[in-house]
């Protein structure tokens, strides 16, 4: 038997509705927010993602699907959107048009890492990206509004950690400072760790070796080696989120598994999903742009995993939707009216009602019960003595009562049945 591949997941009928239900609920927020929604292909020159989240990043290194296609072109699925907007960005000149793009989307990624709860190879993300200014009211504005969503969702258990990187030249700084601390420990690190020294050495922070981590606990801040323009602009970030009522907790070993970031880092972490707990992630990128050949312009943005942020509903118990449910359910009583009853229930589908009938000549018995497990609110019987006498008889399923009309008053059933 073929199975759905290592790491993907199908997302079934039963789970349709919750995942409408968040996808609504994002698209009203962008939009009070002013963000429009752009959709970028699922694949992309691998040099986009190789130049734009670094060579050196865990995601860049290990975890793309790239391949060859056909015209010999090395092509990657998408491990994240953000390289892909400012793809886009810069493709269409965006910025001609207008000075700030706030743009949002929704679209699955594929990142081949170890699956585990959590953690998938294909997954989904919705996340927002704002080109074309550094104004620091952008930083916490792309903060509350995944908060505000996870919070409209009903999540409780969440932390959001912020942190800053402030610009290249002060990490520099800051990364030789840390290679001077660590050069005496370096036996004592993990494997992992003893090479990101090398390669990354900020994402030694990462780790999740507990020696690591102790070793890590006196180590110089990355914050402490800030400039005072990025120390200011941190400020502006803290003091609006502040006043925005968005708890936060400064994280200063918060480093982010992608290379673009300059200023503002932050995740909202949930309590309620085990060791993936990182439901959202994001931060500035001010360099990010021009790398790719495009003007000199910011950027800042965050992206949120749907699968994880369903995953924190379950086990928190929120988001319970109504069973979804039927207006009407057809029941053919003589199997020789099937085309009447088939015509019936398109003419009520025209008029906006959700409508099902049988397709599996059921007895009458079964059609009710097929009608009640579907939660029809009323039923309407096309067939038996009635249909002779030239009637049909509608049946509401909650208080059991019963309404007989004439065959041609199909206009009448309607009216019936939407005044409730
Ligand atoms: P990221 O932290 O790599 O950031 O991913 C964002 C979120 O996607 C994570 O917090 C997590 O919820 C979800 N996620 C990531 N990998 C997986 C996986 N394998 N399975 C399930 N969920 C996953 C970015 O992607 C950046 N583009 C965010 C950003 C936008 N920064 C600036 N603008």
């Amino acid at each position: 038997m073929i199975k759905a591949v290592t790491g993907t997941k199908d997302i079934l009928p039963a789970d349709i509705p919750k995942w409408r239900y968040l996808e609504s609920l994002v698209t009203k927020i962008m939009k009070q927010f002013n963000y429009k929604e752009i959709r970028t292909p699922v694949f992309e020159e691998t040099a986009l993602f190789a130049r734009g989240i670094g060579e050196a990043t865990d995601i860049v290194g290990k975890e793309m699907y790239t391949f060859l296609d056909k015209s010999q072109t090395s092509v990657t699925l998408k491990p994240e959107m953000t390289a892909s907007v400012v793809r886009s960005f810069i493709e269409h000149s965006m910025e001609k048009k207008q000075s700030l793009n706030k743009l949002f989307y929704i679209s699955p990624m594929f990142r081949q890492e170890k699956p585990q709860a959590g953690r998938l190879r294909q997954f989904h993300q919705f996340g927002a990206e704002a080109l074309g200014s550094n104004n620091p009211a952008l930083d916490a504005e792309l903060i509350i509004i995944p908060f505000w969503i996870l919070k409209s969702l009903g999540l409780k258990n969440l932390t959001v950690k912020l942190n800053s990187l402030g610009v290249p030249k002060s990490r520099e700084n800051y990364k030789k400072v840390l290679k001077e601390f660590l050069q005496s420990k370096i036996k004592d690190l993990s494997e992992d760790s003893r090479k990101r020294f090398d390669t990354n050495i900020l994402r030694i922070f990462d780790s999740k070796d507990e020696r690591d981590q102790q070793i890590l606990s006196n180590a110089p801040l990355l914050l402490e080696y800030l400039d005072n323009a990025s120390l200011e602009h941190f400020e502006k970030v803290k003091q609006l989120l502040l006043s925005a009522g968005v708890p936060f907790e400064i994280d200063a070993k918060l480093v982010r598994g992608l290379d673009y970031y300059t200023h503002t880092t932050f995740e909202i972490i949930s309590g309620s999903i085990g060791s993936q707990s990182a439901l959202c992630g994001g931060g500035r990128y001010d360099l990010l742009i021009k790398e790719l050949d495009g003007s000199d312009t910011p950027g800042v943005g965050f992206a949120a995993g749907i699968e994880r942020i369903l995953l924190a509903c379950e086990n928190e118990k929120v988001l319970s939707l109504n069973e979804e449910s039927l207006d009407l359910f057809v029941v053919t009583i003589d199997e020789n009216l099937y085309k009447t009853a088939f015509e019936y229930s398109l003419f009520f589908r025209m008029q906006g009602l959700t409508v099902e009938m049988d397709y599996l000549n059921r007895s009458v018995k079964a059609q009710m019960r097929e009608a009640n497990k579907l939660n029809a609110a009323y039923v309407l019987f096309v067939g038996g003595e009635e249909y002779i006498r030239g009637e049909i008889i509608l049946k509401n399923m909650k208080g059991s009562e019963q309404f007989t009309f004439r065959k041609t008053e199909l206009d009448k059933v309607y009216q019936k049945i939407i005044s409730g």
